[in-house]
């Protein structure tokens, strides 16, 4: 099995934090290592080949800092020019390893989730391998516990006799769903969470994708052929990747797919997509503030303030989000946190 880190998302939403040149992924949010590192730092589990990493270019030497400070080495590194989203980057892979004879198990893995129970995910892991190795394409599932709309959302149900006692059909597959749609998935109580986290042989993901997305097949096997190997890195050429249709793996092919299925994953995931998912995994003090820098509170209830150099004072507030750095400063409400994004968007729209 080839765990593939996807590490090329610019993660906007943890603005002013997260920068373009400095992603989520690679800061230390929630304890000493970086949420790339710990990511690395899971797979641990027997069977396990050295990682694939799918990043920027960008970050290349980012990389392979952090790779170097926990003592891994991948077998690659694929160098983006810039983002196609998941799906090419996900191809890419597959593609370099059937054409060097590796048809294995790849275990997709984004680069900023925080999982807190280490054996919860092995015994998924172990389950869905079963699945897998029938061909199945694994999709991990965690229990949809609130109305979260930057989630793929999918309904289950009992699974084809072929299938491993555990692991369930999908009936249905919503991706980011309208607030009031989330809502109502998840008082059914009947939805999973796609957690992002994928299981599938090479050559079954590449033969979904090419009756899918012919477009994205094509584009990508002919972007690697052309790209440049230097040690483990490959640079996958400018030209003929600009001509990839942006997609998520998501929309290309776990939507259209038949064969797709759910393991469940309980195991206290978090994607830290937003200020509001980072408070949920922070420590807390007694009145609910997580707190990180030079930051004094009076009377605040379940805020999250994070400082960097300032001294950082709130007086009587609740459940804001404060966020301190050297050129720029950003607060909201924390149940807005999530429109950050379009935040980052009007700043760069005016340059
Ligand atoms: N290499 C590479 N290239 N990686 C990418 C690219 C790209 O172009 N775009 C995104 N990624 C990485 C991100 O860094 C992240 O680790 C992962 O792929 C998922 O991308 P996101 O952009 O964070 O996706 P999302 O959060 O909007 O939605 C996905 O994840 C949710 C769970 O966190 C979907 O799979 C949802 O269905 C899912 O619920
Ligand atoms: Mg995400």
């Amino acid at each position: 099995m080839i765990p593939v880190i996807l590490s090329g998302g610019s993660g906007s939403r943890l603005w002013p934090l997260s920068r373009k040149l400095y992603p989520k992924q690679f800061l230390a949010l929630t304890g000493q290592r970086t949420l790339f590192q710990q990511t690395l730092m899971r797979l641990d589990a027997e069977g396990m080949g050295a990682p694939i990493v799918v990043c920027n270019e960008e970050h290349r030497f980012i990389v392979s800092e952090q790779l170097a400070g926990i003592g891994c080495s991948a077998q690659a590194v694929l160098l983006e020019p810039f983002g196609r989203n998941t799906a090419p980057a996900i191809a890419m892979v597959a593609m370099k390893l059937v054409a060097e004879g590796r048809d294995e198990l790849l275990l997709v893995l984004p680069a900023d989730h925080v999982v807190e129970d280490q054996k919860a995910l092995q015994r998924a892991l172990a389950l869905a391998t079963i699945a897998a190795e029938q061909g199945a394409m694994v999709l991990f599932g965690v229990p949809a516990s609130k109305p979260e709309t930057g989630f793929g959302y999918i309904k289950s149900r009992p699974a084809r006799d072929d299938l491993p006692p555990g692991v369930l059909a999908v009936e249905r597959f919503v991706e980011k769903p309208s607030s009031a749609k989330a809502s109502e998935f998840v008082a059914s109580g009947d939805y999973f969470w796609n957690s992002g986290m994928f299981l599938f042989r090479c050559s079954r993901y590449l033969e979904e994708l090419k009756g899918h997305e012919p477009d994205i097949y094509d584009t990508c096997l002919l972007a690697l052929e052309r790209s440049k190997h230097e040690g483990d890195s490959v640079a996958i050429d400018e030209a003929t990747f600009a001509c990839c249709p942006d997609n998520s793996i998501d929309y290309a092919v776990m939507e259209k797919t038949g064969r797709a299925c759910v393991v469940p994953l309980d195991a206290g995931w978090n994607d830290v997509g937003c200020w509001s998912s980072l408070w949920d995994v922070q420590g807390k003090d007694e009145h609910g503030n997580a707190l990180q820098g030079d930051v004094v509170l009076q009377d605040c209830h379940n805020c999250l303030v994070h400082g960097t150099g300032k001294l950082v004072t709130l007086v009587g507030l609740d459940d804001l989000v404060v966020v301190e750095t050297k050129d720029a400063v950003m607060i909201t409400h924390r149940e807005r946190s999530q429109e950050v994004k379009q935040l980052v968007n009007t700043l760069a729209a005016q340059g």
